[in-house]
């Protein structure tokens, strides 16, 4: 299995060394940078004796080679900057996205694409667009990074173990996201029952501003540890075909009452893409949420250039 991966800054290269490490496919980095992808594929390479792990991974400058990909996850552009929304982003990297959108369709017509560039929910409808390929084989990255720092900072609150807990958020991943308390569970049991409502609402909080919380302590660029691994995750249920529900910006046709817009629903996820999307029963205030998330996606995306 061919993956690529386009933009091998700190979340592209960190994901490339995830999946390579992984033993997903053979890897191929690329940047637009001369030398970047190349020097940091030959860098990762040089780690696989002592790694004692044989995997196979290249790095180029020529988006070309992305020809024939199974899979190409998309992490190319800009990121915010301290005290900046996700939503700030769009004119700039939606000039980057469409460049690499047209080559992916030009050399790589059957490959499923995971978009991460931001503003996520925007880019992922203007790569679906630009491609022409099926909704089920473009999807964005996003509520699932979203769904793991919940899952953390909840862990972190009640002192238990991340694999005791199983959090959901959907919606936007951005200022629109849903954390739901209610799709919440610990060790099977609902989360209001072990911290109080307003305990809820400081980590539903927290959870929105996690990505600004990590972008103001870096100082410069944003998160990628977190979501490198919320790509690997991703990839990983293609490549070994899982079937597993995961958080992702997807096309809705009907689906939550939203048509023509992409949000982050949870979607079973497997060799062919999007396998099938989950329709959770949601509440009129969460459902008319997730609703105006959809329509300024919609908006914001039909006024970029085609
Ligand atoms: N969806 C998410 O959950 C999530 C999480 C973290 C970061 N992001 C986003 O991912 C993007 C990348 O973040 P990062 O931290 O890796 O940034 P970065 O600055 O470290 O890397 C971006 C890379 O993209 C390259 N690039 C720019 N234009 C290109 C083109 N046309 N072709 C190929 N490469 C190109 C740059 O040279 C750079 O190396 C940002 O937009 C960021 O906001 C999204």
């Amino acid at each position: 299995m061919k993956i690529s991966i386009i933009g091998a800054g700190n979340v592209g290269s960190l994901a490339a060394m995830r999946i390579a490490a992984d033993g997903l496919g053979e890897v191929l980095l690329i940047d637009i940078v001369k030398g970047l992808a190349l020097g940091k594929s030959m860098d990762l390479e040089d780690a696989r004796p002592l790694l004692k792990c044989n995997y196979n991974i290249k790095g180029t400058d020529d988006i070309a080679q992305l020809k024939d990909s199974d899979i190409v996850v998309v992490t190319a552009g800009l990121t915010r900057k301290p005290g900046m929304t996700r939503e700030e982003l769009v004119a700039k990297n939606a000039v980057i996205l469409k460049d690499v959108c047209l080559n992916i369709k030009k050399s790589a017509k059957g490959a499923i694409v995971v978009i991460v560039t931001n503003p996520l929910d925007i880019m992922t409808f203007y790569a679906l667009k630009i491609t022409g390929f099926k909704p089920g084989k473009v999807f964005g990255m996003g509520i699932s990074l979203d769904s793991a720092r919940f899952t953390n900072l909840i862990a972190n609150e009640l002192n238990l173990p991340v694999t005791d807990i199983e959090a959901l958020v959907i919606g936007a991943h951005g200022e629109g996201m849903l954390a739901l308390p209610g799709f919440t569970k610990v060790k099977g049991v609902r989360l209001d029952e072990f911290i109080s409502d307003d305990k809820i609402t400081s980590l539903v909080n927290r959870t929105v501003n996690r990505g600004a919380e990590v972008i103001a302590n870096l100082g410069q660029g944003s998160a990628f540890f977190a979501p490198s691994a919320a790509i690997a995750a991703i990839v990983r249920a293609i490549a070994k075909d899982e079937k597993r529900t995961i958080g992702l910006c997807s096309y809705l046709q009907g689906q939550y009452g939203i048509a023509d817009s992409c949000i982050g629903v949870p979607c079973r996820l497997g060799k062919n893409g999007i396998e099938q999307i989950m329709e959770l029963e949601l509440s009129s205030t969460d459902l008319a949420k997730l609703k105006k998330s959809a329509t300024l996606v919609a908006q914001a995306t039909a006024q970029l250039s085609a």
